[in-house]
């Protein structure tokens, strides 16, 4: 008798069966063949919605010519370039397809079953993701009741050794809050000497303010082993070709992630992309205060539509290109009858804040089609419901 087929999931590691699926959120094409719409707008992925600048696109035709050969596995013109940029030495940058396969390398490097990490909640996906493919326990400390850190929180967990891993976004992925100078100070001195602190600076171009802190001076001034991401993907516009770096303490860590990374993880057309976009100041800061223009406007827009309505909305304040919107009702439902009207939005899922909708600062166009389908929305469900 031929014995029973074994099942994918009997072979899988326990780690790997148990996890949560990343919220990747559905294509502009999927949306439109989904409810046949003419009219698609696509406000999910905190995307720079103003485009790459001329010189990216000028150096990729150059870049598409040379897709036959291997990138360089060191990204040697770009480690200079960024290196020079942050005064900081070459072998302490690592590069990533993307910063979610550098968050990838440090679990893996770092994490052994069992080990606590430390992350927000609400949490970019990977930040919990990738600990607990390793077997590591997450635990997640909470925004307080104004949108911001709770440092109180943090200095509790932080103090409950052991801790591997401390990671967080700053500005924060959903709710676009940073940490104050102080508080940045505060909460790294919290941790125990032995951890690793991982600041997550995907939307940092966005940040800049007074207040936004200088962390590779402040992590600098500390000697606990630490990596600030960024990436390309978000102010940088370049989401699709996949590149992020991450800025380390030491060049012992960063080999440690060399050892877990594949060897070609950048593609070339990314690495001269990235270089290109680094030339184009002007493009970066003309399309960055545009967004937080728009953000503005449109957090306007949704505290006016409140004090009018009182729908019951909460909009926290955000200093990146996205505003997370309580809307007290389902986020599943709400995003779904939005996606009816065309407008894709995510909709958050962790527990605690699967009220809350995430929503990516647009073109001026993109966010009159959300506030549209938003009122609409809104307005039914009061209907309904009265
Ligand atoms: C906080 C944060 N970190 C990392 C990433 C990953 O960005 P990428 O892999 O495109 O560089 C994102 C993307 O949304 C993010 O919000």
């Amino acid at each position: 008798m031929t014995p029973a087929p074994t099942s994918s999931l009997d072979l899988c590691r326990p780690e790997a069966r148990s996890l949560p699926i990343y919220n990747a959120g559905i294509s502009e094409r999927t949306a439109r063949a989904k409810y046949n719409l003419a009219r698609v707008t696509k406000l999910a992925s905190n995307e720079n919605p103003f485009g790459v600048s001329p010189a990216v696109i000028e150096v990729f035709e150059r870049a598409f010519h040379q897709i036959y050969r291997y990138p360089d596995p060191k990204c040697t013109a770009l480690r200079e370039r960024i290196q020079a940029l942050n005064a900081i030495e070459a072998d302490r940058i690592v590069f990533g397809n993307g910063s979610e396969d550098i968050i990838e390398m440090l679990c893996k490097a770092l994490l052994s079953p069992g080990d606590r990490v430390v992350t927000l909640a609400p949490t970019f996906g990977l930040h919990e993701i990738f600990p607990l493919m390793m077997g590591a326990t997450v635990d997640k400390v909470r925004i307080n009741a104004d949108f911001g850190y709770d440092l109180p929180l943090w200095r509790r967990s932080l103090c409950r050794a052991p801790v591997k891993l401390v990671m967080f976004s700053t500005p924060s992925n959903p709710v676009g809050c940073i940490l104050r100078t102080a508080e940045f100070r505060e909460l790294i001195n919290a941790a125990p000497p032995d951890a690793v602190l991982v600041v997550d600076e995907a939307y940092h171009e966005y940040a800049a303010h007074e207040d936004y802190p200088d962390s590779l001076k402040l992590l600098s001034a500390q000697p606990r082993p630490w990596l600030v991401l960024r990436t390309f993907s978000k102010a940088y516009s370049l989401a699709g070709l996949r590149i992020g770096y991450g800025l380390a303490s030491d060049a012992e860590l960063v080999s440690i992630l060399d050892r877990v990374r594949t060897p070609f993880n950048v593609n070339s057309a990314a690495q001269e992309a990235a270089l290109a976009a680094l030339s184009d100041a002007e493009h970066l800061q003309a399309t960055v205060s545009a967004t937080a223009r728009e953000r503005d406007l449109l957090a306007d827009r949704l505290n006016s539509v409140e004090s009018v309505q009182g729908y019951g909305l909460r909009i926290a304040p955000s200093r990146a290109n996205f505003l997370f919107i309580d809307t007290a009702n389902s986020s599943r439902e709400i995003a779904e009858a939005l996606l009816r009207l065309g407008v894709i939005v995510k909709p958050w899922l962790e527990p605690g804040y699967d009220t809350f909708i995430r929503v990516s600062v647009g073109r001026r166009a993109d966010n009159e089609h959300f506030m549209e389908a938003f009122e609409h929305v809104m307005r039914r469900r009061q209907i309904d419901l009265g």
